[in-house]
């Protein structure tokens, strides 16, 4: 039987609508718009795309937003203090820089230079730190949109088989421990993981986040699993794809979501619910 498509431009839509609500409404009652600043440093073509639809969600939700474009060559002492000027600048209230930088960069230095407060991708130690310890104000953006999306969906998570396929600290960690959170019963696998499909196979959740096109096949699958692709892969005939073969997972799920239209769209999303926590919670101290 064929899979339920989680429709995650939809779900995003609908989500999107109500943030952009919630800030007009914070600007009705405070005067404060939600503002982002993001830097982009060099000239990666697929990291600026990812940045100008950044900026193009945030205005869309009535909110300010600035992009700070510097060149490939900036050296770590100027990025820092980019960081330092946006750290005081009142219109900003989510910093976030976009990665991966070049080489020459100290991208951790980068991360903890960013006030754990304006930390809307949660990347900084602090806030990673309060993710584990369950007490958090931002979630990373990826793996909270696939836990929206699980949600609006309604797909209970506790005591379930969760899976999680990835090990990277900005999904494959953090999804694990909102998965534990929710109550999930929670297994990670990796490059390292012997007889990976004997694992993926119990999953009544999994979630797949490791980077290699059309990975995992419907033969690595449960009959009825809810299966989230965060991979985004550009083949060689320029189409993207994700981690999962959908044709044929498709055919054993119970529910998918695609690559395009599936994670995707959640992920700017959860940037803009971000950007408007943090907007709240400085109006909250300066109060
Ligand atoms: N590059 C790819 N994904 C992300 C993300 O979520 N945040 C940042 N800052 N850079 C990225």
């Amino acid at each position: 039987m064929a899979a339920k498509i989680i429709d995650g431009k939809k779900i995003a839509e609908l989500t999107r609508a109500d943030i952009a609500a919630r800030a007009a409404q914070l600007e009705a009652q405070s005067g404060v718009k939600p503002g982002l600043a993001v830097i982009i440093v060099g000239d990666n073509p697929a990291s600026q795309v990812y940045v100008r639809n950044k900026k193009k969600a945030c205005e869309q939700a009535g909110m300010y937003s600035v992009v700070i474009e510097m060149p490939g060559d900036t050296t770590q002492e100027a990025l820092m203090k980019q960081i330092e000027a946006l750290k005081t600048d009142d219109k900003i209230h989510g910093i976030l820089v976009q990665l991966p930088l070049p080489a020459h960069l100290d991208e951790d230095a980068v991360i903890a230079a960013i006030p754990p407060e304006k930390d809307v991708d949660a990347f900084h130690p602090v806030n990673t730190g309060k993710i584990m310890i369950g007490d958090y104000d931002f979630l990373p953006c990826t793996p909270a949109g696939v836990m929206k999306l699980l949600e609006h969906e309604g797909i209970e998570i506790a005591g379930k088989e969760c899976v999680v396929v990835g090990r990277s600290n900005i999904v494959g960690k953090p999804q694990a421990m909102l998965l534990l959170h929710a109550n999930g019963t929670v297994t990670v696998c990796h490059s390292r993981t012997k007889n990976l499909a004997d694992v993926t196979r119990r999953a009544d959740i999994l979630v797949v986040a490791i980077g290699k096109a059309n990975f995992i096949t419907g033969d690595m699958i449960k009959p009825g699993a809810v299966v989230i692709d965060v991979g985004m892969n550009r083949l060689e005939n320029k189409k993207l794809c994700g981690d999962v073969d959908f044709a044929s997972c498709s055919e054993v799920a119970g529910a998918i979501t695609p690559v395009p239209g599936g994670v995707g769209p959640m992920t700017i999303t959860m940037l803009l619910e971000n950007t408007l926590t943090a907007a709240k919670k400085a109006i909250g101290k300066n109060l």
